[in-house]
């Protein structure tokens, strides 16, 4: 979610290409150039073909990676009413982006090739394979004024969305609020394509910003931002419906990441001294 990160960054995605040797994962860094001035991005999602990078940014807009030569090119949008006058180029926290959208993270479906969005305005919404068809799923329209809408992740083989919300008494432009409080309103939800059902699975989370589904499904882990902490919700085995403290970091937590072989990664905020000026850093974490 919370941007901060990313707009230390700027205008260019850092791809880590994971490796077994973290040797060698340093002479594959690469930076992707994004078209100037997009910031923010967020939660780089893959389609089923292998395409993208695809990468959410602070002006509403999603852009896929297509290659050296074109770079990135936009792909969709979350706002229905996005104007492009008044939103390309837009940056975090301004009034401006409640009507732009924020899209925050970013999963495909790979058997439908949809590719679901939590919007931090707009909540869960769904895009279709070629970018154009998109719904609104669970949104402010149908519940809570303040749905401020973060993490994603997407079951592989059962299409089945884990999405976090953030805060239920804050949206992202008053982010400053509860990073200087000890807002627990965040929830952990499920969203079943098959019936259309939303469901809560845990609630009073401290800014749950990041969901990542383990490869058999068995568990999810979840980031509390707020906490610097990683739950662990089982969904299947004895423990099932559970949580439980999966690990403690040193700074905060936001987005986490599975790759195919069951690593996850998680990105890590640590701030020395004003919360306005970030460190970051990526910790791989081995854990299946
Ligand atoms: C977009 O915003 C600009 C600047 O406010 C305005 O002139 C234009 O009419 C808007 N476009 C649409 C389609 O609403
Ligand atoms: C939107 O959905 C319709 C009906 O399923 C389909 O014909 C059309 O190609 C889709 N458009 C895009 C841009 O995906
Ligand atoms: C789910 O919603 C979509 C449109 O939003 C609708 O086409 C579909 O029939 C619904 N499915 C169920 C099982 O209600
Ligand atoms: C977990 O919750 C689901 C849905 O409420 C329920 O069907 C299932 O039996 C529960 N499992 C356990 C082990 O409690």
């Amino acid at each position: 979610m919370l941007n901060m990160p990313m707009v230390v960054i700027s205008a260019t995605l850092v791809i880590f290409l994971l490796c077994s040797y973290p040797s060698v994962a340093t002479t594959l860094l690469n930076k992707l150039q994004l078209p100037s001035p997009v910031t923010g991005l967020e939660s780089p999602a893959f389609d089923r073909n292998g395409g993208g990078p695809y990468v959410s940014s602070s002006d509403g807009r999603i852009f896929k990676y297509v290659g050296p030569t074109e770079g990135f090119i936009e792909y969709a949008s979350t706002s229905p009413n996005r104007n492009k006058t008044v939103c390309d180029g837009l940056a975090d926290f301004s009034a401006a982006q409640a009507t732009c959208g924020r899209p925050l993270g970013l999963g495909f479906n790979h058997q439908t090739g949809d590719l679901y969005v939590a919007d931090a305005y707009f909540g869960l919404v769904k895009i279709g394979p070629y970018g154009g068809n998109v719904t609104q799923l669970v949104g402010p329209a149908q519940g809570n004024s303040n749905r401020f809408t973060d993490g994603l992740d997407v079951v592989p083989y059962t299409g089945v969305v884990y999405f976090t919300e953030a805060s239920a008494n804050f949206q992202l432009k008053d982010f400053e609020t509860p990073v200087n409080s000890v807002d627990k309103s965040g929830s952990l939800l499920k969203y079943d394509p098959s019936t259309n059902e939303t469901t809560v699975l845990l609630s009073n989370l401290a800014v749950p910003s990041g969901v990542a589904v383990s490869r058999d499904g068995s568990f999810l882990l979840v980031s509390e931002y707020l906490a610097n902490i990683i739950q662990r919700v089982w969904r299947k085995g004895p423990n099932a419906n559970s949580s439980e403290l999966f690990m403690l970091l040193a700074g905060r937590p936001d987005n986490i990441k599975r790759n195919s072989i069951g690593d996850f990664w998680i990105s890590v905020n640590s701030f020395i001294g004003s919360p306005r000026s970030p460190r970051r850093a990526i910790f791989p974490g081995d854990l299946e």
